[in-house]
């Protein structure tokens, strides 16, 4: 086993986010590898942090370019009391969350794009995945949390295709930062910011979501399944959903891929 450089921000009580973070050297996808720990019976709250991944695993079957040594690759692994209808509301609180740290390292140019990219500058610098496990009754036994982000991955990391899109903190700032001071901030958010989602669910977090929020009063197109609306982004409502008006009336849109007119998308 590699030492684990991620042991020294381990914190809180057993249950409580980063109480336990284990690290492997290289692995196809912290979320396979976090979905075995979990049915293995791995307390809530324990992540997987891999150093490289193989296969990393983007939303909408896309692939999450996943180099050696440059940024972080996470997957929590939570065991939530809710319906599985509200796990789209973990990932904009951890969105929420890791906008927060990076915001400590980059400040005033973090951006949220609904659901929950997260962006520096109008380019992409961290995703979030929320996978839920279920149990033979359909209900939900495991979200497994994963959130890629890259720290200081610089343009040459980038694989051509992704430099128009894609960038890090490194690039946006020009500092390289401390990956275990970002992870700390990013669990020490996520604890937090979990533990209100649990209480009191999305809705107190809303104002602060929407300060970051990259939509805002923008024209976008939004493409679900086979169906596509265009409208200005009014926020997010109370649950989570994107409101978009459409001129004659508001849309509550629950899911989608997102496209920004006069941006990257
Ligand atoms: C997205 O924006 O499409 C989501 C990207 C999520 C990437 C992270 S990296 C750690 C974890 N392991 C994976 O295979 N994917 C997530």
């Amino acid at each position: 086993m590699p030492e684990n450089p991620y042991r020294q921000i381990e914190k809180g009580e057993a249950g409580r986010i980063g109480w336990r973070i284990h690290y492997l050297e290289e692995i196809d996808s912290t979320q396979r590898a976090g979905r075995e720990l979990a049915s293995g019976g791995a307390a809530a709250g324990t992540v997987v942090i891999a150093e490289r991944q193989t296969a990393g695993r983007g939303r909408l079957g896309r692939s999450w370019h996943s180099p050696a040594g440059v940024s972080l690759y996470s997957t929590t692994i939570l065991r939530p009391k809710m319906p599985l209808a509200k796990v789209p509301q973990i990932s904009l609180m951890a969105g929420l969350a890791a906008a927060d740290a990076i915001a400590r390292v980059a400040p005033g140019l973090v951006a949220l794009k609904w659901p929950n990219d997260l962006w520096l500058k109008g380019r992409k610098t961290g995703g979030i995945i929320a996978e839920a496990v279920t149990d033979d009754k359909g209900e939900l036994e495991t979200v497994l949390l994963g959130i890629g982000i890259n720290v200081n991955l610089s343009a040459n990391d980038l694989p051509e295709e992704l430099r128009e899109r894609a960038t890090s903190i490194r690039i946006a700032t020009g500092r390289v930062c401390d990956r275990i001071e970002v992870a700390d901030s990013l669990f020490s958010s996520l604890d937090s910011r979990y533990m209100e989602l649990l209480a009191s669910g999305f809705t107190p977090m809303r104002p602060a979501w929407e300060r970051y929020s990259a939509l805002t009063g923008k024209r976008v197109a939004i493409v679900n399944g086979g169906r596509r609306v265009e409208g200005t982004v009014r926020g997010v409502d109370d649950e989570g959903a994107l409101m978009l008006d459409l001129g004659a009336r508001l849309e509550r849109i629950v899911a989608g891929e997102v496209s920004v007119e006069g941006a990257y998308a």
